[in-house]
């Protein structure tokens, strides 16, 4: 719950993600003007970006309950059809990682979403026959770290999608500035964009790191998060001067020392490091890519000569 604590309840709070925040200002307006639903939202980029929050901005700007699942959470149809048939009048059901669920189990929601109804089969064999039960009118808010996971009829039934971008610098110290005040710990201008510029776009993170140094400040310093003492910690804490971490440098090293700096391929990668490929390709790279220290080629992942550079490596090195 304190975790929680810091996610901003309402849109104006929200920083970031302008686009999105301001797109979606005007679809809860204007369905909180007609009285019906939101129309179904989704949600898509890597961790940390802010999908779960504003799925819960979402149902407190329309003043209504929100009910938590996730894809791997649901194993049975039965389940889905519960969840749904005990939603509220304009409720926003979240489903995270969506594009895990369960063939059965996402079928259950296509005429959910579409006709806000729900196929019930009774009987086996010849005397089968399906009765139609109708819902309650709700906006299905779902989250997935690659929206090319999700299968096209499910996708295809979202009235508003959004991708998540990176955080800015500049709105990530605004995020920490805020989230100091709101744990009441003293933080400088210089101190908050030392913990932003490390923590690779990702708000999630730099709440993380901010509460991290606040203990460094508490027990080491004055109780003050100067540029001195966030400097001290990150380092502390292995988080390098453009946030990259423990595990962003195994990679980095990785493709480097044993392959030559690649092209590799994401699964011989994968093992190298021992890493899931799907979390390396979801959590790891987006970043990695973005911030020019990883390509994807048609022949595998490749490090630039920026992540040699950064990594201390001489660029004269031929591969
Ligand atoms: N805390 C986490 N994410 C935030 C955001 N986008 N705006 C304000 N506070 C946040």
């Amino acid at each position: 719950k304190i975790e929680g604590s810091l996610r901003p309840q309402y849109l104006e709070d929200y920083i970031g993600q302008t686009k999105a925040k301001e797109t979606l200002k005007i679809y809860i307006e204007a369905a909180k003007a007609r009285g019906e639903a939101l129309d179904h939202v989704l949600f898509y980029g890597p961790p940390g970006l802010g999908k779960t929050t504003l799925a819960g901005i979402i149902a407190n700007e329309l003043g209504v309950n929100m009910k938590v699942t996730s894809g791997p959470a649901i194993e049975k149809p039965g389940e889905m059809a519960a969840i749904l048939n005990n939603l509220q009048e304009r409720d926003v059901l979240f489903v995270d990682e969506i594009h895990r669920l369960n063939r059965q189990v996402e079928e259950v929601l296509y005429p959910a979403m579409e006709d806000y109804a729900i196929d019930i089969v009774i009987g086996k064999g010849a005397g089968a026959r399906s009765i139609r039960l109708d819902l309650p009118k709700f906006t299905l808010v779902g989250a997935t770290t690659r929206a090319g996971m999700l299968t096209a009829p499910l996708r295809d039934r979202f009235g508003v999608v959004n991708r998540l971008e990176f955080y800015t610098t500049e709105e990530l110290r605004t995020i920490v500035q805020r989230s100091a005040q709101m744990l009441g710990v003293e933080i400088d201008p210089k101190g908050a964009m030392e913990i932003a510029r490390r923590s690779r776009g990702t708000p999630r993170l730099a709440n993380r790191l901010l509460k991290r140094v606040r203990d460094f400040a508490q027990v080491k310093y004055d109780g003050v998060i100067t540029e001195e003492v966030a400097v001290y910690a990150l380092d502390l804490l292995e988080v390098d001067r453009f946030g990259l971490d423990y595990a962003d440098r195994t990679i980095l090293m990785t493709m480097i020392e044993k392959f030559g700096g690649g092209p590799v391929g994401l699964e011989t990668l994968a093992a190298a490091i021992g890493e899931d490929s799907g979390t390396l390709e979801d959590v790891y790279e987006p970043f990695l890519l973005k911030n020019g220290f990883l390509q994807r080629t048609p022949k595998g992942r490749v490090a630039t000569s920026f992540a040699y550079q950064h990594l201390g490596f001489s660029l004269s090195r031929d591969s």
